[in-house]
């Protein structure tokens, strides 16, 4: 896909032109709307609603269809309502088998120039995105609908390298998205593992460290080798750092959650709770896909991701209930539920990446608890987070690019109900407050590196398409990172 600008009369035909519309404003001072403005008006067909659509056949128009879009209400416009008005354009257009899209920009005096048209395409860019992979022969019957080409009308010059950066930021969530919705066979450690070391290819300033199970062994990673024993895969341990500002000691660590496949082990998953865990990677994969994108925009930040990758399966191998298995940190961990799995590998990972990387922060992102689902649903992620600063930094990255997070406590006094008789700890408590549980076990691996934690389980795989998630994998996490990311590179340079 190549989107660019260019002046409304000088522009080329195109298969549509997006023209947004605000709510309860006459389409009559729109030139070459006089006559469909009138007849909108008569028979109320099109009011401007936010997300509505109507398509126009005009006579003589360079396109040959324009598609008005509606942005609601002008006085409650937000970055999310442009997002959502010109996903709900991108998906007409697809619809149509549209390839190519001129665009009007929305204007309004209730966001700055920049926002608006970031919002905008963003939108558009974020809907042009299907997993088609797996399919095979209606994907011959019925080819591609994505769009391949973006001409922004109107725009200004500064907005070309805005368009740029949106466009690089657009693939790294599309590069997410794929990961996480390939099956839990394609996305094994070994593959990762080479996957995350063709990243050197693309930018001379990423270098990436595997440690295969050898290396996990001598590392004494017993957390992570334990829930991977049921696997016929070996785990790993993936370190993907870019140093994008060498002279700086400032080093962002991202840990995620690489969860092949969650089966829940001997404590196997009933029901439907297992159709969805190819998502259980989530983590990793957003990490990972955030490294990539910080090194695709230069941006002037060090940043490393560390993705544990293991697949918690069923065999005569698998960890059990009720064994004490040692962690990398020295403290020994009693399995009371093999499927509370993800919070085992991150720990491992955690700890060596605080005694072996200077993190002067660290976030984990983990597909970690069903009842962070239940508690906040499939667009809010927790947030847990001791450090204030830490907190801010990411409350303020979540509300510029519309990826909610809600803070969560990270409370003290639960900490007793994740004691173990016979060991230092117990992988699962109670179901009450388990989200918070999880939380405070992850704390026990961090020493005293200032540390966030987002469990993403509602909102990094959807159960249907919305908005601009066209497919059940979200890419949630990858710009609120970048976004993150950003800022601080922005505060230092
Ligand atoms: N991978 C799951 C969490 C999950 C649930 C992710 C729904 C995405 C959607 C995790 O490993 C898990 O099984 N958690 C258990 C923990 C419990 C045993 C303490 C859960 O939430 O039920
Ligand atoms: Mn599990
Ligand atoms: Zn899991």
């Amino acid at each position: 896909m190549k989107s660019s600008i260019a002046p409304f009369h000088q522009r080329e035909s195109a298969d549509v032109l997006i023209v947004p519309v605000w709510e309860g404003v006459s389409l009559g001072k729109t030139p070459g709307l006089e006559r469909a403005a009138r007849a909108l008006a008569a028979t109320g067909d099109f009011k401007g609603k936010l997300g509505e659509t109507y398509f126009l056949y005009p006579e003589d128009a360079v396109e040959p269809r324009w598609l008005l879009v509606g942005l609601g209400k002008e006085e409650k416009v937000t970055a999310e309502s442009l997002r959502r008005s010109y996903a709900a354009a991108a998906r007409e257009v697809q619809g149509k088998q549209g390839k190519t899209a001129n665009v009007l920009p929305a204007r309004t005096k209730k966001l700055s120039h920049e926002e608006a048209f970031k919002a905008s395409a963003e939108g558009l860019l974020l809907t042009n995105y299907a997993f088609t992979r797996l399919k095979a022969d209606s994907v011959k019957e019925n080819p591609s609908v994505l769009l391949e080409k973006i001409v922004f009308l109107d725009a200004k010059a500064s907005d070309e390298a805005l368009l740029s950066k949106l466009e690089t930021i657009a693939s790294g969530v599309h590069f997410v998205r794929d990961l996480v919705n390939s099956n839990a066979d394609d996305k094994t450690a070994p593959v990762l593992a080479k996957m995350a070391k063709e990243f050197e290819r693309e930018h001379p300033r990423i270098q990436t460290t595997i440690l295969d199970k050898k290396k996990l062994e001598q590392e004494k990673m017993g957390l992570l080798l334990a829930v991977n024993r049921g696997s016929s895969h070996e785990p790993c341990l993936i370190i993907s750092s870019y140093k994008g500002d060498p002279e700086s000691k400032e080093h962002v660590v991202l840990v995620g959650k690489g969860m092949s496949y969650d089966t829940g082990g001997l404590n196997l998953k009933v029901g439907d709770g297992m159709l969805t865990m190819k998502c259980d990677m989530s983590g990793a994969a957003t990490v990972l896909g955030t490294v990539k994108t910080a090194a695709a925009l230069d941006l002037k930040v060090n940043v490393t991701a560390v993705a544990p990758i293991a697949e918690n399966c069923i065999d005569a191998h698998s960890y059990k209930p009720g064994d004490v298995y040692h962690s990398h940190s020295g403290k020994t961990v009693e399995i009371t539920n093999t499927d509370a799995e993800g919070r085992l590998i991150l720990a491992d990972a955690m700890s060596y990446a605080v005694e072996h990387l200077h993190p002067s922060c660290m976030i984990d992102v983990a597909s970690l608890t069903g009842a962070i689902v239940i508690a906040l649903g499939e667009e809010i992620a927790g947030l847990f987070a001791a450090d204030d600063v830490l907190s801010k930094e990411l409350m303020s990255a979540s509300s510029a690019v519309g990826e909610l997070l809600w803070a969560m406590p990270v409370h003290d006094d639960y900490r007793e109900s994740m004691k173990s008789e016979i060991a230092d700890l117990i992988n699962s408590g109670s179901r009450d407050g388990s989200s918070i549980k999880a939380a405070l076990f992850l704390q026990e691996f961090v020493k005293d590196v200032p540390w966030a934690h987002i469990d993403f389980a509602g909102t990094c795989y959807l159960s249907k398409p919305k908005h601009y998630y066209t497919t059940k994998a979200s890419g949630f996490g990858v710009r609120l990172l970048i976004e993150f990311l950003e800022q601080k590179a922005g505060r230092t340079s």
